[in-house]
């Protein structure tokens, strides 16, 4: 059953004025349950649009959103959408305002009304699921005084505390260093084995997306290019137009099936494109 159901959504930022910009046009798409489902587009394309209505934070201009059955317009089951939904927005370090590293993970905690021993077991549980050690001096440190890295793996952990159905990620490995992006990307491999979350991620990068993502959907200019699984979108899509985004090997590969070469474009990895090339070097 989908967790999420988009029908004919558009939304129209400023509709009335001079500044009018329809930045999502007609998306239907649906989202299962336990599924990763990575959203790709270059930017302005609508990605941020599009998930702000998964918490009810946009509603549509027209067409509808169901979240977990309830439409999202829905005002009484607003509360409850925010705690089903975790939104993590981009460069979401920028939005840590507590004192201390405990508080922050604390503070929505606090908020649904949990009691303190239940609190305490969140905040270690989503520290571990970051690859953070909750110990008791770390819990007391100051987030300004971590790097930015460290902050959005804080970040990402409060909004696992709230142990959301769905979790969505905006753009989570953004302009990290290596390092940072590494561990941010431990995380999210670690909650795509969590088979009771679904896991909503946008990237105008596909590499981040190729490795995780069960069905991928891809942005352009506000409409929804093509929708499926992961293999089958890139072996469809036409790479040409989507130049920036794809990486170089499955640009090769597509290059070499247009020249008349019978190549399985379908490929994810670095890996798997060299099997592909081998083999038909093998056929050659
Ligand atoms: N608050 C706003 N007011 C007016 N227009 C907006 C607003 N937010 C976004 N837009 C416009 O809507 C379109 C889609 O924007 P959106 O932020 O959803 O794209 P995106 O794919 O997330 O881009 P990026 O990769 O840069 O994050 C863009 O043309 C953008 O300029
Ligand atoms: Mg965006």
């Amino acid at each position: 059953m989908p967790v999420i159901e988009i029908n004919n959504l558009s939304y129209v930022y400023n509709a009335g004025t001079l500044n009018e910009k329809r930045a999502l046009d007609n998306i239907t798409l649906s989202v299962e349950k336990g599924e990763f489902l990575g959203i790709v587009g270059a930017n302005g394309s609508g990605k941020s649009t599009l998930i702000q209505h998964f918490n009810g934070l946009l509603l549509p201009s027209s067409g509808s959103i169901f979240v977990l059955g309830h439409d999202t317009r829905d005002k009484q089951y607003r509360s409850q959408l925010w705690k089903s939904v975790g939104l993590v927005f981009q460069f979401p370090e920028q939005q840590i305002f507590e004192a201390t590293v405990y508080d922050e993970l604390a503070y929505g905690l606090r908020n649904i009304g949990l009691g303190q021993p239940e609190i305490e077991v969140r905040v270690k549980e989503a520290l571990e699921n970051v690859g953070l050690i909750p110990e008791e001096q770390f819990l007391n440190t100051e987030p300004l005084c971590l790097s930015g890295g460290m902050r959005r793996r804080i970040a990402i952990a409060s909004i696992l505390a709230m142990k959301p159905d769905i979790l969505v990620l905006d753009e989570p490995t953004a302009g990290l260093d290596p390092e940072g992006y590494a561990h941010i990307l431990d995380t999210i491999k670690r909650c795509r084995k969590n088979q009771d979350v679904t896991v909503v991620m946008v990237s105008h990068y596909i590499n981040d997306l190729l490795i995780l993502s069960d069905r991928l959907v891809l942005l352009d200019d506000g409409c929804l290019q093509i929708w499926g699984p992961t293999r089958e979108v890139l072996a469809s899509a036409d790479v040409k137009d989507y130049d920036l985004l794809f990486p170089d090997y499955i640009k090769l590969l597509h290059n070499l099936k247009k020249q008349g070469f019978q190549v399985n474009t379908g490929v994810l990895t670095l890996e798997e494109a060299v099997d592909e090339i081998d083999r038909l070097l093998e056929g050659e």
